[in-house]
């Protein structure tokens, strides 16, 4: 609908409740800042590596080295689409240097999936996106995929020898004959209903006992803003599974660490396949 046709007192609604989520976001950051640093949320970042046997510092190094050689810069969690799920893979590729199969949903520019790539040179890492001809009218064109952006990820891609990509809708996976074939699964492209359910329901399929899924952008609860990356069907799938016991009750690791990137609240759930007895 164009906003001409909307009434007025619709229109002047919709105006103001945009503001106010736009306005809300960083007074949000403001006060949740207060009592706690960057620094605590750090330490807390630290304690729940940790808590998954993992080390951070150790796992930021590994994330840097493999870093080095593709971009100037080390990790920043400012640039786009970086965040500490970067940090998780360097300090689990420190923990299982075996690991042969990893799988990555939603390419993108393909820096994850190269990064994966050098952090598990043992593996294949097969990364998938949608086909082009897909994007009208899928969710997916809410992060255009310029023809600018697909050369740069074709280009990374040509230099990636381990990284195997396919042009897929993730739900084609369903008709996957590779049951219990990965050790690591990232689950990153739609992130709302129905697919975002689907895509953990198959991650889940494809993962061998004991493997890991880590899903991102998870938020608990609905929150004031709206937009696709706000959904809680990751969460919510997850914790279904949970209880279904076919994976590990989530461990969340802030997206984010710096005061400004705390609303929402987001996360990256990080679970295991659960043996089958
Ligand atoms: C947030 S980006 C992925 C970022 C990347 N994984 C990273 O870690 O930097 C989400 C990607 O998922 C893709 N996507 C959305 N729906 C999809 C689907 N049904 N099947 C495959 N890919 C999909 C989008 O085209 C987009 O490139």
């Amino acid at each position: 609908m164009w906003i001409a046709d909307l009434p007025l007192g619709e229109l002047m609604f919709s105006v103001l409740r945009h503001l106010m989520s736009f306005l809300w976001s960083p007074v949000y950051c403001l006060v949740a800042g207060i009592g706690e640093s960057d620094r605590d949320r750090e330490a807390e970042q630290v304690k729940n590596f940790q808590s998954l046997g993992l080390n951070r510092c150790a796992g930021l190094e590994a994330l840097n080295a493999a870093l080095s050689g593709l971009e100037a810069h080390p990790y920043s969690e400012d640039e786009e689409m970086s965040s500490e799920h970067l940090v998780l893979f360097g300090a689990i590729s420190l923990r299982h240097k075996e690991f042969r199969s990893v799988f990555e949903i939603g390419t993108f520019d393909a820096r994850s999936a190269v990064v994966l790539g050098r952090l598990f040179p043992n593996a294949i890492v097969t990364t998938i996106d949608l086909p082009q001809v897909e994007e009208v009218g899928n969710v997916a064109g809410v992060i255009p995929r310029s023809t600018q952006l697909l050369s740069a990820r074709d280009e990374r891609l040509s230099f990636a020898h381990n990284v195997r990509f396919i042009e897929m809708n993730s739900l084609r996976l369903t008709e996957s004959e590779n049951v219990g074939h990965c050790d690591l699964v990232w689950v990153d492209g739609d992130h709302t209903y129905p697919v975002s359910a689907v895509d953990v329901a198959n991650a889940v399929r494809l993962l061998k006992p004991g493997g890991y899924l880590l899903c991102d952008d998870i938020i608990m609860k609905n929150s004031r803003l709206q937009g696709p990356y706000l959904s809680t069907a990751g969460f919510d799938t997850l914790s279904s599974m949970d209880n279904a016991q076919l994976l590990s009750s989530p461990t969340l690791i802030r997206k984010r660490i710096g005061r400004w990137h705390q609303y929402p609240p987001r996360y990256i759930a990080v679970c295991t396949r659960l043996m089958i007895e």
